[in-house]
Protein backbone atom coordinates (compact mmCIF):
# COMPACT_ATOMS: atom_id res chain seq x y z
CA UNK A 1 0.00 0.00 0.00
CA UNK A 2 1.36 3.38 -0.85
CA UNK A 3 -0.58 7.13 0.33
CA UNK A 4 0.01 9.64 -1.21
CA UNK A 5 -1.77 13.35 -0.15
CA UNK A 6 -3.18 15.92 -1.61
CA UNK A 7 -2.99 19.50 0.08
CA UNK A 8 -4.96 22.13 -1.85
CA UNK A 9 -6.39 24.71 -1.02
CA UNK A 10 -9.72 24.37 -0.92
CA UNK A 11 -9.10 20.84 1.49
CA UNK A 12 -6.98 17.24 1.75
CA UNK A 13 -7.38 14.08 0.98
CA UNK A 14 -5.37 10.59 1.70
CA UNK A 15 -5.17 8.61 -1.19
CA UNK A 16 -4.88 4.82 -0.22
CA UNK A 17 -2.65 2.67 -3.24
CA UNK A 18 -3.29 -0.84 -3.45
CA UNK A 19 -4.89 -1.13 -0.19
CA UNK A 20 -7.88 -3.45 -0.24
CA UNK A 21 -11.69 -3.03 0.68
CA UNK A 22 -11.54 -5.77 2.96
CA UNK A 23 -9.34 -2.70 5.08
CA UNK A 24 -11.59 -0.09 4.59
CA UNK A 25 -13.40 -0.17 8.36
CA UNK A 26 -10.23 0.63 9.43
CA UNK A 27 -10.49 4.02 7.95
CA UNK A 28 -13.91 4.23 9.26
CA UNK A 29 -13.50 6.56 12.49
CA UNK A 30 -17.28 7.67 12.44
CA UNK A 31 -19.89 6.01 15.26
CA UNK A 32 -22.46 5.86 12.07
CA UNK A 33 -21.49 5.48 8.44
CA UNK A 34 -23.33 4.31 5.18
CA UNK A 35 -22.21 3.20 2.05
CA UNK A 36 -23.13 4.33 -1.93
CA UNK A 37 -23.24 1.68 -4.26
CA UNK A 38 -24.80 0.92 -7.47
CA UNK A 39 -26.24 -1.99 -8.24
CA UNK A 40 -23.69 -3.71 -10.29
CA UNK A 41 -21.07 -3.05 -8.05
CA UNK A 42 -23.06 -4.24 -5.09
CA UNK A 43 -23.53 -7.79 -6.80
CA UNK A 44 -19.54 -8.12 -7.98
CA UNK A 45 -18.44 -7.06 -4.89
CA UNK A 46 -21.06 -6.05 -2.01
CA UNK A 47 -19.58 -9.34 0.13
CA UNK A 48 -16.34 -7.61 0.73
CA UNK A 49 -17.55 -4.19 1.95
CA UNK A 50 -18.24 -3.92 6.38
CA UNK A 51 -20.82 -4.06 7.75
CA UNK A 52 -22.90 -0.66 7.27
CA UNK A 53 -26.71 0.56 5.63
CA UNK A 54 -26.06 0.20 2.25
CA UNK A 55 -27.52 3.05 -0.20
CA UNK A 56 -28.19 1.22 -3.59
CA UNK A 57 -28.75 3.28 -7.07
CA UNK A 58 -28.74 2.27 -10.47
CA UNK A 59 -26.22 2.84 -13.49
CA UNK A 60 -26.19 5.21 -16.48
CA UNK A 61 -25.34 8.66 -16.73
CA UNK A 62 -29.04 9.31 -16.89
CA UNK A 63 -29.47 8.51 -13.08
CA UNK A 64 -26.91 11.41 -12.43
CA UNK A 65 -29.25 14.08 -11.51
CA UNK A 66 -30.50 15.96 -8.55
CA UNK A 67 -33.60 13.32 -8.32
CA UNK A 68 -31.22 10.64 -6.98
CA UNK A 69 -30.03 13.39 -4.82
CA UNK A 70 -33.36 14.22 -3.22
CA UNK A 71 -33.82 10.07 -2.79
CA UNK A 72 -30.25 9.64 -1.17
CA UNK A 73 -30.85 12.59 1.04
CA UNK A 74 -34.22 11.46 2.09
CA UNK A 75 -32.32 8.34 3.00
CA UNK A 76 -30.23 10.32 5.31
CA UNK A 77 -32.75 11.70 6.93
CA UNK A 78 -34.26 8.12 7.58
CA UNK A 79 -30.94 6.78 8.98
CA UNK A 80 -30.92 9.84 11.27
CA UNK A 81 -27.20 11.51 9.82
CA UNK A 82 -25.94 13.98 11.08
CA UNK A 83 -22.46 15.74 11.23
CA UNK A 84 -20.46 13.36 13.05
CA UNK A 85 -21.35 10.56 10.17
CA UNK A 86 -19.43 9.47 7.47
CA UNK A 87 -20.52 8.49 3.88
CA UNK A 88 -18.70 6.23 1.71
CA UNK A 89 -18.61 5.86 -2.42
CA UNK A 90 -18.23 2.56 -3.73
CA UNK A 91 -18.26 2.48 -7.48
CA UNK A 92 -17.39 4.42 -10.59
CA UNK A 93 -17.50 7.80 -11.45
CA UNK A 94 -20.86 8.08 -10.94
CA UNK A 95 -21.50 6.70 -7.83
CA UNK A 96 -18.27 9.24 -6.43
CA UNK A 97 -20.21 12.14 -8.28
CA UNK A 98 -23.34 11.49 -6.58
CA UNK A 99 -21.82 10.82 -3.26
CA UNK A 100 -19.69 13.45 -2.89
CA UNK A 101 -22.72 16.07 -3.90
CA UNK A 102 -24.89 14.21 -1.55
CA UNK A 103 -22.30 14.45 1.51
CA UNK A 104 -21.44 17.88 0.94
CA UNK A 105 -24.72 19.10 0.91
CA UNK A 106 -26.44 17.44 3.31
CA UNK A 107 -26.61 19.19 6.54
CA UNK A 108 -24.17 22.09 4.61
CA UNK A 109 -21.66 18.98 4.60
CA UNK A 110 -20.72 15.66 6.13
CA UNK A 111 -17.39 13.63 6.03
CA UNK A 112 -17.28 11.43 2.83
CA UNK A 113 -14.89 8.79 1.14
CA UNK A 114 -14.29 6.82 -2.16
CA UNK A 115 -13.92 3.66 -3.02
CA UNK A 116 -13.50 3.85 -6.58
CA UNK A 117 -14.07 0.80 -8.78
CA UNK A 118 -13.70 1.39 -12.25
CA UNK A 119 -9.84 2.00 -13.23
CA UNK A 120 -11.44 6.17 -14.62
CA UNK A 121 -12.69 6.94 -10.91
CA UNK A 122 -9.29 5.38 -9.85
CA UNK A 123 -7.06 7.76 -11.88
CA UNK A 124 -9.56 10.47 -12.90
CA UNK A 125 -12.92 11.06 -11.13
CA UNK A 126 -12.38 10.48 -7.16
CA UNK A 127 -9.65 12.40 -7.59
CA UNK A 128 -9.74 16.03 -7.47
CA UNK A 129 -12.86 17.25 -5.14
CA UNK A 130 -15.69 18.01 -8.40
CA UNK A 131 -18.46 16.57 -7.34
CA UNK A 132 -21.48 17.20 -9.48
CA UNK A 133 -24.36 16.04 -11.46
CA UNK A 134 -26.05 16.83 -14.56
CA UNK A 135 -29.78 18.84 -15.35
CA UNK A 136 -31.36 19.18 -18.56
CA UNK A 137 -28.56 17.66 -20.49
CA UNK A 138 -26.11 19.88 -19.13
CA UNK A 139 -23.21 17.45 -17.88
CA UNK A 140 -21.79 17.99 -13.98
CA UNK A 141 -23.38 21.49 -14.21
CA UNK A 142 -24.87 21.60 -10.45
CA UNK A 143 -22.20 20.91 -8.01
CA UNK A 144 -19.65 21.53 -5.15
CA UNK A 145 -15.59 21.44 -4.71
CA UNK A 146 -15.33 19.77 -1.85
CA UNK A 147 -12.47 16.72 -1.24
CA UNK A 148 -13.01 13.05 -0.36
CA UNK A 149 -11.10 12.53 3.20
CA UNK A 150 -9.90 9.31 1.74
CA UNK A 151 -9.89 7.25 -1.63
CA UNK A 152 -9.26 3.84 -1.19
CA UNK A 153 -8.31 2.59 -4.60
CA UNK A 154 -8.05 -1.39 -4.60
CA UNK A 155 -6.68 -2.35 -8.12
CA UNK A 156 -8.42 -5.77 -8.02
CA UNK A 157 -11.37 -4.49 -8.16
CA UNK A 158 -10.32 -3.66 -11.87
CA UNK A 159 -10.63 -7.19 -12.90
CA UNK A 160 -14.32 -7.64 -13.27
CA UNK A 161 -14.26 -4.49 -15.44
CA UNK A 162 -15.65 -4.58 -18.88
CA UNK A 163 -13.23 -4.19 -21.41
CA UNK A 164 -15.32 -0.76 -22.91
CA UNK A 165 -14.68 0.42 -19.20
CA UNK A 166 -11.10 -0.26 -18.62
CA UNK A 167 -10.58 1.40 -22.17
CA UNK A 168 -12.07 4.75 -20.53
CA UNK A 169 -9.81 5.06 -18.27
CA UNK A 170 -7.03 4.06 -20.23
CA UNK A 171 -8.09 6.93 -22.35
CA UNK A 172 -7.51 9.11 -19.22
CA UNK A 173 -4.06 7.97 -18.51
CA UNK A 174 -2.57 8.17 -21.94
CA UNK A 175 -3.95 11.89 -21.48
CA UNK A 176 -2.05 12.58 -18.01
CA UNK A 177 0.98 11.10 -19.43
CA UNK A 178 0.38 13.72 -22.55
CA UNK A 179 0.25 16.68 -20.33
CA UNK A 180 2.59 15.65 -18.08
CA UNK A 181 4.71 13.12 -17.66
CA UNK A 182 6.83 11.53 -20.87
CA UNK A 183 8.12 8.81 -18.75
CA UNK A 184 4.54 7.73 -18.12
CA UNK A 185 4.16 7.78 -21.99
CA UNK A 186 7.18 5.73 -22.37
CA UNK A 187 6.46 3.58 -19.98
CA UNK A 188 2.63 3.15 -21.65
CA UNK A 189 4.63 2.53 -25.15
CA UNK A 190 6.68 -0.04 -23.31
CA UNK A 191 3.65 -2.16 -21.48
CA UNK A 192 0.51 -1.39 -22.82
CA UNK A 193 -0.04 -4.47 -23.41
CA UNK A 194 0.38 -5.42 -19.65
CA UNK A 195 -2.22 -2.83 -18.68
CA UNK A 196 -5.27 -4.62 -21.25
CA UNK A 197 -4.40 -7.63 -19.22
CA UNK A 198 -4.20 -5.72 -15.33
CA UNK A 199 -1.05 -7.70 -14.86
CA UNK A 200 -0.86 -6.35 -11.21
CA UNK A 201 2.43 -4.50 -10.55
CA UNK A 202 2.45 -2.59 -14.00
CA UNK A 203 -1.36 -1.62 -13.73
CA UNK A 204 -0.27 -1.07 -10.07
CA UNK A 205 2.64 1.37 -10.93
CA UNK A 206 0.68 2.98 -13.87
CA UNK A 207 -2.42 3.93 -11.62
CA UNK A 208 0.35 5.15 -9.39
CA UNK A 209 1.69 7.62 -11.75
CA UNK A 210 -1.18 8.76 -13.14
CA UNK A 211 -2.52 9.54 -9.64
CA UNK A 212 0.09 11.72 -8.98
CA UNK A 213 -0.06 13.86 -11.79
CA UNK A 214 -3.68 14.54 -11.13
CA UNK A 215 -2.90 15.04 -7.12
CA UNK A 216 -0.05 17.41 -8.19
CA UNK A 217 -2.29 19.81 -10.37
CA UNK A 218 -5.01 19.79 -8.07
CA UNK A 219 -2.29 20.49 -4.97
CA UNK A 220 -1.50 23.75 -6.82
CA UNK A 221 -4.67 24.50 -8.63
CA UNK A 222 -7.66 23.10 -7.11
CA UNK A 223 -10.65 25.45 -8.18
CA UNK A 224 -9.33 25.20 -12.10
CA UNK A 225 -7.77 28.87 -12.10
CA UNK A 226 -5.03 27.83 -14.14
CA UNK A 227 -2.88 24.57 -14.32
CA UNK A 228 -6.16 22.40 -13.73
CA UNK A 229 -7.36 23.47 -17.16
CA UNK A 230 -4.57 20.70 -18.37
CA UNK A 231 -6.72 18.21 -17.75
CA UNK A 232 -9.23 19.23 -19.98
CA UNK A 233 -6.94 18.32 -22.37
CA UNK A 234 -8.50 16.22 -25.76
CA UNK A 235 -11.58 16.90 -23.62
CA UNK A 236 -13.05 20.18 -25.45
CA UNK A 237 -13.44 17.85 -28.62
CA UNK A 238 -13.87 14.78 -26.95
CA UNK A 239 -16.97 16.27 -24.99
CA UNK A 240 -18.56 17.33 -28.68
CA UNK A 241 -17.89 13.91 -29.98
CA UNK A 242 -19.47 12.45 -27.07
CA UNK A 243 -22.64 14.56 -27.74
CA UNK A 244 -22.91 14.51 -31.21
CA UNK A 245 -21.67 10.53 -31.97
CA UNK A 246 -22.95 8.90 -29.14
CA UNK A 247 -19.71 7.49 -28.26
CA UNK A 248 -18.19 6.57 -24.99
CA UNK A 249 -16.23 9.24 -23.10
CA UNK A 250 -12.85 7.03 -23.61
CA UNK A 251 -13.51 6.98 -27.61
CA UNK A 252 -14.52 10.73 -27.51
CA UNK A 253 -11.41 11.67 -25.92
CA UNK A 254 -9.37 9.61 -27.57
CA UNK A 255 -10.60 11.22 -30.67
CA UNK A 256 -10.17 14.78 -29.12
CA UNK A 257 -6.55 14.01 -28.15
CA UNK A 258 -5.29 13.41 -31.76
CA UNK A 259 -7.10 16.36 -33.02
CA UNK A 260 -5.47 18.41 -30.24
CA UNK A 261 -2.02 16.67 -31.13
CA UNK A 262 -2.67 17.53 -34.81
CA UNK A 263 -3.65 20.97 -34.45
CA UNK A 264 -0.84 21.01 -31.92
CA UNK A 265 1.25 20.40 -35.29
CA UNK A 266 -0.37 22.55 -37.10
CA UNK A 267 0.57 25.53 -34.72
CA UNK A 268 4.08 24.29 -35.33
CA UNK A 269 4.73 23.51 -31.49
CA UNK A 270 4.41 19.55 -31.55
CA UNK A 271 6.52 17.48 -34.26
CA UNK A 272 5.30 15.24 -36.81
CA UNK A 273 7.11 11.89 -34.94
CA UNK A 274 5.03 13.00 -31.95
CA UNK A 275 1.43 12.88 -32.85
CA UNK A 276 2.30 9.72 -34.62
CA UNK A 277 3.62 7.88 -31.62
CA UNK A 278 0.43 9.29 -30.11
CA UNK A 279 -1.64 8.12 -32.15
CA UNK A 280 0.05 4.30 -32.48
CA UNK A 281 -0.39 4.30 -28.83
CA UNK A 282 -4.19 4.86 -28.92
CA UNK A 283 -4.28 2.57 -31.58
CA UNK A 284 -2.79 -0.04 -29.40
CA UNK A 285 -5.15 0.01 -27.00
CA UNK A 286 -7.67 -0.16 -30.15
CA UNK A 287 -9.17 3.47 -28.90
CA UNK A 288 -10.30 5.37 -32.50
CA UNK A 289 -8.42 8.43 -33.71
CA UNK A 290 -10.85 9.67 -36.71
CA UNK A 291 -12.67 12.42 -36.30
CA UNK A 292 -15.95 12.47 -38.26
CA UNK A 293 -16.70 13.59 -41.86
CA UNK A 294 -18.39 16.70 -40.88
CA UNK A 295 -17.36 19.60 -38.55
CA UNK A 296 -20.18 21.98 -38.13
CA UNK A 297 -22.05 19.61 -35.91
CA UNK A 298 -18.79 19.43 -33.57
CA UNK A 299 -18.08 23.40 -33.85
CA UNK A 300 -22.16 23.82 -32.42
CA UNK A 301 -21.65 21.32 -29.82
CA UNK A 302 -18.37 23.31 -28.50
CA UNK A 303 -20.07 26.50 -28.28
CA UNK A 304 -22.78 24.78 -26.80
CA UNK A 305 -20.13 23.55 -23.58
CA UNK A 306 -20.38 25.05 -20.24
CA UNK A 307 -16.97 26.07 -20.20
CA UNK A 308 -17.04 29.02 -22.88
CA UNK A 309 -16.42 32.41 -22.20
CA UNK A 310 -17.46 34.46 -24.55
CA UNK A 311 -15.72 34.38 -28.40
CA UNK A 312 -12.66 32.51 -26.95
CA UNK A 313 -12.30 29.29 -25.44
CA UNK A 314 -9.54 27.69 -23.45
CA UNK A 315 -7.86 25.44 -25.66
CA UNK A 316 -4.94 22.79 -24.60
CA UNK A 317 -2.36 21.94 -26.82
CA UNK A 318 1.08 20.13 -26.63
CA UNK A 319 4.48 21.93 -26.80
CA UNK A 320 5.71 17.89 -26.78
CA UNK A 321 4.88 14.76 -25.31
CA UNK A 322 4.63 15.27 -21.20
CA UNK A 323 4.40 19.07 -21.59
CA UNK A 324 0.79 20.97 -22.37
CA UNK A 325 0.09 24.52 -22.85
CA UNK A 326 -3.62 25.83 -22.14
CA UNK A 327 -3.78 28.73 -25.01
CA UNK A 328 -6.71 30.97 -25.57
CA UNK A 329 -8.10 30.38 -28.96
CA UNK A 330 -10.98 32.43 -30.94
CA UNK A 331 -14.24 30.29 -32.14
CA UNK A 332 -12.95 31.63 -35.45
CA UNK A 333 -9.73 29.62 -35.67
CA UNK A 334 -10.50 26.31 -33.85
CA UNK A 335 -13.29 25.74 -36.37
CA UNK A 336 -10.99 26.39 -39.07
CA UNK A 337 -8.58 23.90 -37.68
CA UNK A 338 -11.51 21.37 -36.71
CA UNK A 339 -12.77 21.74 -40.46
CA UNK A 340 -9.19 21.30 -41.97
CA UNK A 341 -8.77 18.08 -39.83
CA UNK A 342 -12.58 16.55 -40.81
CA UNK A 343 -11.73 17.13 -44.56
CA UNK A 344 -8.04 15.55 -44.14
CA UNK A 345 -9.25 12.78 -41.80
N1 LIG B 1 -15.74 14.50 -10.58
C1 LIG B 1 -14.79 14.43 -11.48
O1 LIG B 1 -13.75 15.09 -11.38
C2 LIG B 1 -14.97 13.52 -12.65
C3 LIG B 1 -13.89 13.28 -13.52
C4 LIG B 1 -14.08 12.38 -14.56
C5 LIG B 1 -15.31 11.76 -14.73
N2 LIG B 1 -16.34 12.03 -13.89
C6 LIG B 1 -17.65 11.38 -14.06
O2 LIG B 1 -17.48 9.98 -13.90
C7 LIG B 1 -18.52 9.32 -14.63
C8 LIG B 1 -17.92 8.16 -15.38
O3 LIG B 1 -17.31 7.28 -14.46
P1 LIG B 1 -17.06 5.75 -14.84
O4 LIG B 1 -16.44 5.64 -16.16
O5 LIG B 1 -16.41 5.14 -13.67
O6 LIG B 1 -18.53 5.22 -15.07
P2 LIG B 1 -19.64 4.51 -14.17
O7 LIG B 1 -19.62 5.00 -12.78
O8 LIG B 1 -20.90 4.64 -14.95
O9 LIG B 1 -19.19 2.99 -14.21
C9 LIG B 1 -19.19 2.32 -15.44
C10 LIG B 1 -19.90 0.97 -15.35
O10 LIG B 1 -19.04 0.04 -14.73
C11 LIG B 1 -19.70 -0.62 -13.66
N3 LIG B 1 -18.68 -0.96 -12.67
C12 LIG B 1 -18.09 -0.16 -11.76
N4 LIG B 1 -17.11 -0.82 -11.12
C13 LIG B 1 -17.07 -2.06 -11.65
C14 LIG B 1 -16.25 -3.19 -11.42
N5 LIG B 1 -15.25 -3.16 -10.55
N6 LIG B 1 -16.51 -4.30 -12.14
C15 LIG B 1 -17.50 -4.32 -13.09
N7 LIG B 1 -18.28 -3.29 -13.35
C16 LIG B 1 -18.07 -2.16 -12.63
C17 LIG B 1 -20.75 0.36 -13.19
O11 LIG B 1 -21.81 -0.31 -12.55
C18 LIG B 1 -21.18 0.98 -14.52
O12 LIG B 1 -22.12 0.16 -15.16
C19 LIG B 1 -19.16 10.36 -15.52
O13 LIG B 1 -20.42 10.69 -15.01
C20 LIG B 1 -18.22 11.55 -15.44
O14 LIG B 1 -18.88 12.79 -15.60
C21 LIG B 1 -16.18 12.89 -12.87
ZN1 LIG C 1 -12.50 12.51 -19.20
Amino acid sequence: MKEIKIEASNGSSRILLGESVKNLSNYIKAKKSVIITDNNVRQLHGHLFPESEIIEIGTGEQIKNLSTINKILQRFLELELDRSSLVIGIGGGIVCDITGFAASTYMRGLQFGFVPSTLLAQVDAAIGGKNGVNLLGFKNIVGVFNHPQFILSDFSLLNTLPEKELLCGIAEVVKHALIKSPSLFDLLEKDWDSLLSLKPNITGKIIEESVKIKADIISVDALEAGGRRKLNFGHTLGHAIEKTLHLPHGEAVSIGMVAAARISEARGTLSLYDTRRIESLLQNFKLPCKLPAESEPLLEAIKKDKKRTGEEIYFVLLAEIGKAEVKKMSYKELGKYIHDLCKHR
